[in-house]
């Protein structure tokens, strides 16, 4: 890692380490309750191919690898960089009782599992935080096994120039208000609004999942293309 990565890497995690208690309620104010069910849908996207391995990145609290645990017969790995975001998914796993869920603290860019190993691969809200895309891309690629799905649900900015209004008003003044009420973190979440400004847009997104390899890129518009569902094959 060169220093302004490392730099990055150490400021996401930090900031994922701070506000972990309140992630899961701020996502519902943030996204209107929607993402739960876009979660869902990354499940119902999966369970087409009946994976039997699969690994959800940047697990965080762990709601995307609780719904892929309801799939017959899987076995899902969840990894993350943030020991408190993981404390919360191993406590909700527990609660629920799911025993085919492992968890574990590892790095996007740095994978800890064999090349062709996982039928599925789910990243949420994740891909933007990486402190070295092109790492974390190629790092997915290398453990997916041939034909398996590699399923990214991340923030987009709208195209639309009356929405894309309506969304810079949500993120500007909405979304730091909240955060202010609610965490009282407010600088945690306009650094994490601004890493979705710098994310590559769309197109250019859709170019470096080629460039990485994968091939047949769809995508799904979510809430008038304030979120998209990627669905990438290798
Ligand atoms: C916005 S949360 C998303 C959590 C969960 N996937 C969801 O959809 O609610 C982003 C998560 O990515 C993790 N993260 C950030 N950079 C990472 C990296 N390089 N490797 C693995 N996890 C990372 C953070 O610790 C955080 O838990």
């Amino acid at each position: 890692m060169n220093n302004s990565k490392s730099t990055n890497f150490v400021r996401i995690k930090n900031i994922f380490e701070s506000i972990s208690n309140e992630y899961d309620f701020m996502n519902d104010l943030m996204t209107f309750r929607n993402h739960s069910k876009w979660k869902k849908e990354i499940a119902e996207i999966a369970i087409a191919s009946s994976p039997k391995r699969i690994l959800d990145i940047a697990t965080g609290t762990g709601d995307i690898a609780i719904n892929l645990s309801k799939i017959n017969g899987s076995k899902i790995e969840g990894v993350d960089i943030s020991g408190n975001m993981l404390k919360i998914a191993h406590k909700k796993i527990n609660e629920l009782k799911i025993d085919n869920i492992n968890l574990k603290t590892c790095e996007a860019e740095n994978l800890v599992f064999n090349d062709n190993h996982f039928d599925i691969i789910s990243i949420g809200y994740g891909v933007r935080n990486f402190s070295n895309l092109d790492k974390g891309l190629s790092e997915s690629y290398r453990v997916l096994k041939k034909d398996g799905k590699l399923i990214i649900l991340e923030t987009s900015v709208p195209e639309n120039p009356i929405i894309k209004f309506l969304y810079t008003l949500i993120t500007r003044i909405y979304i730091p208000i909240i955060a202010f009420i609610f965490s009282g973190k407010t600088k945690a979440y306009i650094y994490l609004l601004d890493s979705t400004k710098n994310f590559p847009p769309k197109n250019k997104f859709i170019e470096m999942l080629y460039k990485t390899g994968f091939k047949k890129v769809e995508t799904r518009r979510k809430l008038y293309g304030a979120s998209t569902i990627y669905i990438v094959s290798k």
